[in-house]
């Protein structure tokens, strides 16, 4: 339903998105209604065996948290989210690790556990308890076949200066284990998240109906430029090439099923983005959640795809997924006066938005 200065979409659902723990995540969670949607596929905190590692760069982390690796912990998990807010739908997740069984992939299921993410090993925040190879998981692979449970790939090889890998070819390179762990599961539902290359979306198209891709509203904006040299811009995968932004824009605008919206919005404290010294590594993540739908919305029509906005951010997600279409709707309005907020606070928390300080194009209404 649309006329030139409303549009007005059934209840946009992310199907990624990171909710911390602790005090931060009373913040950030919060964040998810704020920016119209009303579900969340929530991508469990990972366990922090770069603790060290991080201690020595930058010292203590202010909200160490006890590690999500089983059913039980994730669905404590889950209701320490409901708690802060009731009104999200929490699709929960477990992370793949070795600590998984196929009996563990079964009390999953039954407990409502919808999927597994899976981090190579050492590619992202926190990550170096991850995959580096698939084969022993393929007992999992096939429980969660059996079960219909969902894989989520962060399709990202390490970098490694042996075999010219780096993040800018981290995810085509990823792409053949992608092909390969389709072919050996056909049933076995696959997303590949936070697509960023013209290769992945090429890729994910040429593979069968159990196989979809998540795109988040940054890498519809950004390409190298924006984040060589602007640590706010920084994330996982990084964006890429106009060429490869203009590939995820396109399949957007041709409405394709199989690639619906996840955020990745991914909060860190500014002291993890913005670094003072050449001892400190910049924490990658982008944060979308409070402006999430306008910005969508403003992204969306900069390139000439907001009839498709109802479908990228609710309908085709939602029938991967298998979830009911929502009934809730959401209503959006065109501004020529609104600006991003510089920031955001509660209690010891604060968090940076994406676009801070800067005019977006449309606002919720209702
Ligand atoms: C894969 C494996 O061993 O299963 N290796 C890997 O993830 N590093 C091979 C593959 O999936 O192509
Ligand atoms: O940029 C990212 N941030 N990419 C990821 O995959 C993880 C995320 C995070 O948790 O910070
Ligand atoms: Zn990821
Ligand atoms: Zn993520």
């Amino acid at each position: 339903i649309m006329s030139a200065t409303t549009i007005s979409v059934a209840a946009p659902a992310d199907f990624h998105v990171h909710l911390r723990q602790g005090s931060f995540s009373e913040l950030v969670t919060s964040h998810v209604r704020l920016g119209g949607f009303s579900l969340a596929y929530v991508m469990v905190p990972i366990i922090r065996l770069t603790f060290h590692r991080i201690f020595l760069l930058t010292g203590p982390q202010p909200n160490l948290q006890p590690p999500i690796v089983n059913t039980e912990e994730a669905l404590l998990y889950k209701a320490q989210l409901q708690a802060i807010d009731p009104t999200i739908e929490y699709l929960m997740t477990l992370y793949l690790s070795p600590d998984l069984t196929p009996d563990e992939i079964r009390k999953a299921k039954q407990s409502g556990i919808v999927g597994v993410k899976s981090y190579p090993r050492g590619v992202t925040t926190n990550s170096e308890g991850g995959i580096e190879s698939y084969e022993v998981y393929y007992p999992i692979f096939e429980a969660m076949e059996e079960q219909d449970m969902v894989l989520n790939l962060h399709g990202e090889v390490p970098s490694d200066p042996t075999s010219n890998t780096c993040v800018l070819n981290a995810e085509a390179t990823f792409l053949p284990h992608l092909v390969k762990l389709h072919k050996r599961f056909p049933k076995l539902r696959i997303v590949l998240e936070h697509a960023t290359t013209r290769a992945a979306v090429e890729c994910v198209k040429s593979l069968g109906s159990t196989v979809a891709c998540t795109i988040t509203a940054h890498h519809l904006d950004l390409v190298v430029d924006d984040w060589a040299g602007q640590s706010w811009n920084f994330c996982k995968p990084v964006a890429k090439f106009p060429d490869d932004r203009q590939a995820l824009r396109e399949v957007i605008k041709e409405g394709h099923p199989r690639f619906f919206f996840g955020s990745d919005s991914a909060p860190h404290p500014p002291d993890r983005k913005s670094v003072s010294s050449p001892k400190q590594a910049c924490a990658a993540g982008v944060y979308t959640s409070p402006i999430l739908l306008p910005l969508v919305a403003t992204l969306l029509e900069s390139f000439g795809a907001l009839d498709k906005l109802e479908h990228f951010v609710s309908g085709f997600g939602r029938a991967f997924y298998g979830r009911p279409a929502a009934d809730e709707r959401v209503t959006l309005r065109k501004t020529l006066h609104k600006f991003v907020e510089d920031s955001w606070a509660l209690g010891d928390a604060t968090v940076v938005p994406f676009w801070a300080g800067k005019q977006i194009g449309w606002e919720i209404v209702s």
